[in-house]
């Protein structure tokens, strides 16, 4: 099991480019099921999740070909309709391949998604709709036995939580459905939109995405396509993060601020300076970080769940301190009594952590917890005087591509053990 070795309490500098996005590529490769012919993806990471959805591509008889961060799908011919218990245990966002399965093939057997790191992960919300669309679903010994022998047909959905999975599985049954469906209370991050453009690209008929309600027509078919992977937004956070904490000025380029705005406010709140072009971030910080009183974790276009663990890092490090409320996932708190080790003074009570001025953090031996709980130990790493180091590094290899080369490149000492 490889660990990082941080030594930290000094300044980085320099430009860092930012990769695609894993919540977006993770769809964009289930969509590309849904278009018969080869697909190429450019801007897609290179990350142990997007290699999980690769092996399901390639288990259901697709033929994936990856070259730097260019991957192609050639899906023409898909000879099985079920992702194996090992696979789907592999990712916990692979139930995004069941809509795209179905549409493809009229059926799909997978096994239910175990909780994760981050609590139960419940797919509620995907079965009921995928119901509604004329799926029936049997849940027996822990797997799902999907069928829509009469194909998938289009529905009025309205979801009670605007779910991001159940969004882009929605979606993905729809574009090859038999007539129209209409999604209300949808989920508007940017990765679903960067699906519909795809998927549009492909000849389907997806109106809305990005809002409340999204209208899919159904087609009878959709051709392959060529893509540009948006930005990943939580990766650049992370950057950006990392910086303030050690009080340095960093530039990032190749990404997109429209998709950051909540973020980048809280950045500008504890006095950081940021100056943001259109596909590009410099930010620097040269006095003492300022408290932001108090956080809430809100859907899009509010401050977005999987920046919080970074940011919590940086404001544990405020001259005052912050209520910081979780209201996306239950139990997204893991990582904060790693943080603890390293001198952090929070204290948490359910979904709610109230993080108190620290002056600064000391290194020590903490281990990841989760993805963005792991990446929140580098940036404290980072920050920290003396050696850290983090183990179980494989959560944040989910996420982030080479994370030591990212800040080894910017003048962090920073080794892979
Ligand atoms: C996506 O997860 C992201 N993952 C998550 O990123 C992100 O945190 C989340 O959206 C919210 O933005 C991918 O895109 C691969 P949800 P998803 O469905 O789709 C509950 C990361 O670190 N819920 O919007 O699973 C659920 O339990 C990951 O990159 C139900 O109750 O998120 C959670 O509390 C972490 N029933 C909340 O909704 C359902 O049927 C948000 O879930 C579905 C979800």
């Amino acid at each position: 099991m490889s660990k990082l070795v941080i030594s930290g309490g000094r300044k980085i500098d320099g430009t860092i480019l930012a990769h695609g996005a894993k919540n977006s590529a993770l769809p964009l490769l289930a969509a590309t099921l849904l278009c018969k012919g080869e697909s190429v993806l450019h801007n897609c990471p290179n990350l142990s999740d997007v290699d999980a959805a690769i092996k399901i591509l390639n288990y259901l008889g697709c033929y994936c070909k990856r070259e730097g961060n260019t991957v192609t799908v050639n899906s023409s011919v898909v000879t099985k309709n079920e992702i194996p218990d090992d696979l789907m245990r592999e990712m916990r966002s692979s139930i995004v391949f069941l809509g795209a399965i179905i549409g493809r093939t009229g059926g799909a057997i997978v096994s239910s998604p175990g909780g994760c790191e981050l609590g139960p992960r419940p797919i509620d919300l995907h079965i009921s709709a995928l119901k509604k669309m004329g799926v029936t679903i049997e849940e027996e010994h822990g797997f799902l036995k999907c069928s829509a022998i009469d194909g998938i047909i289009g529905n009025d959905i309205t979801l009670q939580f605007p779910s991001v999975g159940a969004t882009e599985n929605i979606i993905l049954a729809a574009v090859l459905a038999k007539g129209e469906t209409v999604i209300h209370n949808a989920a508007k991050e940017p990765e679903i939109v960067d699906l519909a453009e795809f998927l549009n690209k492909c000849g389907a008929n997806i109106f809305g995405a990005g809002n409340d309600t999204v209208r899919i027509v159904g087609v009878d078919k959709i051709g392959p396509a060529e893509h540009y992977v948006i930005p990943d937004r939580i990766e650049v956070a992370t950057y950006l993060a990392a910086a303030a904490v050690t009080g340095s000025k960093v530039n990032v380029k190749k990404v997109n601020p429209e998709h950051m705005r909540a973020t980048l406010s809280i950045f500008n709140e504890c006095g950081c300076v940021l100056s943001v072009g259109d596909e590009e971030i410099t930010i620097e910080r040269n006095k003492r970080l300022l408290s932001v009183p108090m956080i809430k974790t809100m859907v899009y276009p509010g401050f977005p769940t999987d920046a919080g663990p970074p940011i919590l890092t940086m404001l544990a490090l405020a001259d005052s301190s912050t209520l910081f409320i979780e209201n996306i996932f239950q139990n997204r708190f893991k990582y904060i009594d790693e943080l603890k080790r390293l001198g952090a003074k929070i204290r948490t009570y359910s979904n709610v952590a109230l993080v108190e001025s620290c002056k600064k953090f000391m290194g020590a031996k903490t281990a990841a917890t989760d993805l963005r709980g792991g990446a929140a130990l580098v940036v404290a790493a980072l920050a920290a005087e003396g050696i850290t180091e983090i183990d179980n590094v494989y959560h944040i290899d989910r996420g982030y591509e080479n994370i030591e080369r990212c800040f080894s490149n910017l003048g962090a000492d920073i080794k892979r053990v």
